[in-house]
């Protein structure tokens, strides 16, 4: 197709290859005309810039210093400022017009039910769970795990315990018993927070169960908080399970709840994410810095305005969902609309006729979702009115063009930008990213959000030519940057800030054109990107080795024509097995118990031997090559 012509910015520059210039429209009404000029203010001071758009947020006291830089990588940011995330997501805009506006749209996977909250009343909604969540007990510094389905009780239980200083952990519903109990135990949450059960592709969910038996070793939960979504029956413990519905005919929960007071550098929320090594990690973010950053990305790179309906298609569980979904809309007065389910229950057509049916403005998903909507054509689409829609947004990973181009000739009718945005549950808020003035270029996320810096190393830390593939690193501190991780700050530091001192490791591999665009290639380390979801090798490796006929395995990640990269593992059977399509089956059902479907191996192969360095570490990089035909390279460390 084509590619639209049309240069639009005030002083046009040129840019190389298959671009997508704005068109006039969009330039027209803009929030942010002039990219080049705001990005050049603020590469200039980006402290400056920070402040500045902070000064649009309410404080309960004003901070002393912006950046604190001093005990680096432990930055600190808009030190000793007092606030809190929730009073700005809500309290902020019942001063204004948009009291009244709504907040919040939901609709069930069954599209029998919808609801809709205002800012007004999802004061009410946040005051009355906080209340509750108070009332069990749980006070300013705790931890409280979520574990639900997309209803709007996620979302109010989110910053419920924002707004009395609890920290939330929220456990994607889509995980298993294992998982949900490693993440419980290691955040020491004293409250869970879940449903009854849930809906996915009009199958029930068992929340309420997987919750019970993954608590049922976790002698730090004092109170688990159950919301009815489903109804049907599920086991109650007397003393420690609690029915929502009932706490709010009790006379606990208040309509009015007070906002507690936190300190700009107080943690907000953990969230885990798989790593290199071992276990997931909890990634620390914190109410000052946090919400600075998830405001001001949102409001330029979706160029937020009063009359969007916007929807990122994203679970609340991931970061995404945190920053996207709950913090960054709210924070812009956004209504946002959440839908419980999939893109293709019952139908392909769901999306765009929920699209049509609420008029959205702006949608925003991953590419794994447009490539599985792309398989069922056109017609799809073509049934439903998609005009409102005026922004499209990607993320999760590399967005290969074919899909880049269905997403804006189909969805988008060739009139609204395709925002790529690259980021991690590390950094909280887009990192690279265009606006909508900015031209594009199907996969790349072209250039560094304001303020920001992103070099491409080599090995020695020297940059590497542009069009030279390196290793992806940023180079100046960002407010809403993860702090720590919970629990072990050696390996925050290890992790992100030792390969190459002061600079921030993303652990993603990237190259830059002439233009200064920056293309993500994908990860380095032992991290498998799954439709947009990270796992861990070692995670997926620990879980087969606790199925009794595994001796020995290795996990890889090789492309997928709609998850990006699937899972691939390398079995050696301990000597009483033998291998059968029977096994492989039960293996891989086996990693989905253990951590959850989404982990499910697309393949299990039976070997004698894994491909190690002298040392006994595998080289995943060799079975790579291997299964994918190519060459296997330096090959000097292997054991024999
Ligand atoms: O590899 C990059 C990929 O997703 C990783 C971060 O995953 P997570 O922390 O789960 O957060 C996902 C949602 C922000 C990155 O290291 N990734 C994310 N966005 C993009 C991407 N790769 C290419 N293009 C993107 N837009």
């Amino acid at each position: 197709m084509p590619a639209a012509k049309k240069p639009g910015n005030a002083k046009p520059k040129k840019f190389n290859g298959e671009v997508y210039y704005p068109a006039e429209d969009v330039l027209a009404r803009a929030n942010l005309r002039d990219w080049e000029k705001t990005a050049r203010r603020a590469d200039k001071d980006f402290v400056g810039f920070w402040e500045q758009e902070a000064t649009q947020l309410e404080w309960f006291k004003p901070w002393k210093k912006t950046l604190d830089d001093g005990k680096a990588p432990f930055y600190k940011w808009f030190v000793g400022g007092k606030l809190n995330i929730v009073h700005n997501c809500i309290e902020r805009h019942l001063e204004t017009p948009r009291k009244n506006k709504l907040a919040l749209i939901w609709e069930s996977e069954d599209g029998k039910q919808d609801r809709s909250f205002s800012f007004h009343a999802l004061n009410r909604e946040v005051s009355r769970m906080a209340s509750i969540i108070h009332a069990l007990g749980v006070k300013k510094g705790d931890r409280v795990t979520i574990y639900m389905g997309r209803i709007p009780e996620i979302i109010f239980a989110m910053l419920a315990c924002a707004k009395i200083g609890a920290v939330h952990s929220v456990v994607f519903g889509g995980f298993s018993v294992p998982a949900l109990r490693g993440r419980v135990q290691d955040s020491e949450s004293k409250l869970v927070i879940t449903c009854d059960g849930g809906y996915q592709n009009g199958k029930l969910i068992e929340l309420k169960r997987i919750t019970d038996e993954a608590v049922a070793q976790c002698p730090g939960v004092e109170n688990v908080l159950v919301v009815r979504r489903t109804g049907h029956a599920v086991p109650f413990q007397p003393g420690r399970d609690h029915w929502y519905h009932e706490m709010l005919e009790s006379p606990v929960a208040k309509d009015r709840f007070p906002t507690q007071p936190m300190d700009a550098e107080d943690p907000l929320f953990i969230l885990y994410t798989s790593g290199s090594t071992g276990r997931p990690k909890a990634i620390l973010h914190t109410h000052g810095g946090y919400m600075v950053g998830t405001y001001t990305t949102l409001k330029y790179v979706f160029d937020i305005k009063d009359e969007d309906r916007y929807w990122c298609a994203a679970d609340p569980g991931w970061i995404t969902g945190h920053s996207y979904i709950v913090y960054g809309p709210l924070l812009n007065g956004a209504t946002s609309f959440l839908y419980e389910g999939g893109p293709t229950f019952p139908n392909p057509g769901r999306w765009w006729q929920l699209i049509e049916r609420y008029g959205i403005t702006i949608l925003y998903t991953a590419p794994t979702a447009v490539r599985g909507l792309m398989r069922f054509g056109e017609d799809w689409p073509e049934q439903y009115d998609l005009s409102s829609l005026r922004l499209l947004g990607s993320v999760g990973e590399p967005i290969n063009p074919e899909a880049w181009r269905w997403y804006y000739r189909v969805i988008g009718k060739g009139k609204t930008p395709i925002m790529d945005t690259w980021w991690q549950t590390e950094t909280g808020m887009f990192m690279i990213t265009p606006t909508p003035v900015v031209p594009l270029k199907p996969g790349s996320g072209t250039r560094p959000f304001f303020g920001q810096r992103a070099e491409i190393l080599d090995e020695t830390g020297k940059p590497v030519k542009d069009g030279d593939e390196g290793y992806l690193v940023l180079t100046r501190p960002w407010p809403s940057m993860l702090r720590t991780i919970y629990g072990d700050a050696e390996l925050y530091k290890r992790q992100y800030w030792s390969k190459y001192p002061g600079k921030y490791m993303t652990g993603d591999s990237a190259r830059r054109d002439e233009d200064g665009y920056y293309w993500i290639i994908g990860r380095v380390d032992d991290v498998i990107n799954v439709s947009g979801h990270r796992l861990g090798t070692a995670e997926i490796e620990s879980a087969l080795i606790t199925h009794p006929a595994v001796a020995e395995s290795a996990a890889i990640g090789l492309p997928h024509e709609v998850k990006g990269q699937a899972v691939h593992c390398f079995v050696l059977l301990k000597p009483e097995h033998s291998a059968s399509e029977q096994l492989a089956e039960e293996l891989r059902q086996h990693v989905a118990t253990v951590i959850g479907g989404i982990a499910r191996p697309e393949e299990v192969a039976f070997v004698d031997k894994l491909p190690k360095t002298r040392s006994g570490k595998i080289m995943r990089r060799v079975l790579k090559a291997r299964a994918q035909g190519l060459p296997e390279g330096d090959l000097s460390t292997l054991e024999d």
